[in-house]
């Protein structure tokens, strides 16, 4: 596979958000990419979207993700390098969900350079295993745009709507027990290859993920200025 990002001429800052599923990814990409002007790109909101519309990519994702399992590489990073090309990029991109395995990882460090850019650095937001399924199963999301809320931690002013933009609450299919369970026993042995991979190119930075919702996005946005200033 040829990894070419297409037509976005210059990539501004790349930062690579890593998690496992429940970490808090989304939660603070949301308030991240707002903060720092960067599209904010989540490869399962671009499933769960192709699900919805029915597309072929949608029926194909559909199967691997009720199961809790990676959609296979070749249409992962086919979606994800298209995204790379719209025009937005060129304000920087925050990866959300991208990459899960060292060869998506691979992938992304040459489409890049090929742009004349580079992942500038990874915040992995590490939560233990034991808090990650009550995270899941309390999670709330907006139909309109995936504003993530939670029952307990981040409850809605009002139950089932959304503070942001008024739509309706609902929870994900992959967030039933049985399926979380099946997506962290098949996805946190490669989320530690992924972390290890950014670790050898020393731009992985560690944020405690089991404090406030505002205290791990103060610590993010402190790691994130600290290498995008010292890099220009
Ligand atoms: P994806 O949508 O990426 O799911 P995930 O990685 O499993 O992550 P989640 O969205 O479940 O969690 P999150 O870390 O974003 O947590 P959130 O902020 O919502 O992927 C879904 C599927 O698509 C995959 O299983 C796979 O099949 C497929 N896929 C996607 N990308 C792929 C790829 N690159 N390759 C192959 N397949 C791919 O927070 C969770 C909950 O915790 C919320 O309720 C939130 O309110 C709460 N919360 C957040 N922060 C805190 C906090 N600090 N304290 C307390 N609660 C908090």
């Amino acid at each position: 596979m040829t990894a070419s990002i297409g037509q976005v001429r210059d990539i501004g800052h790349v930062v690579v958000l890593l998690g496992a599923p429940g970490a808090g990814k989304g939660t603070q990409a949301q308030i991240l990419s707002g903060r720092l002007g960067l599209a904010h790109v989540a490869t399962g909101d671009l499933f769960r979207a192709a699900v919805r519309d029915g597309t072929p990519l949608g029926l194909v994702a559909k199967g691997y993700m009720d199961r809790g399992e990676l959609v296979p590489d070749a249409v992962t990073i086919e979606m994800l390098l298209e995204r790379l090309g719209a025009p937005d990029a060129a304000a920087g991109i925050l990866l959300d969900g991208f990459p899960r395995n060292t060869a998506q990882a691979q992938v992304l460090d040459e489409a890049l350079a090929g742009k004349g850019g580079r992942v500038d650095i990874a915040p992995y937001i590490q939560v233990p295993e034991q808090d990650l399924v009550g995270r899941l199963s309390g999670r709330w999301i907006c139909r309109a745009q995936g504003h993530p809320y939670h029952e307990v931690a981040n409850p809605p002013l009002t139950p089932g709507v959304c503070d942001v933009d008024g739509s309706e609450l609902y929870q994900r299919t992959d967030d039933q027990p049985a399926t979380v369970q099946a997506r962290l026993r098949q996805q946190l042995g490669s989320l530690e290859l992924v972390v290890g991979h950014y670790r050898d190119h020393g731009i992985l930075r560690t944020v405690d993920g089991t404090q406030q919702i505002d205290q791990v996005s103060k610590d993010l946005l402190a790691a994130i200025a600290d290498v995008t200033d010292s890099r220009g």
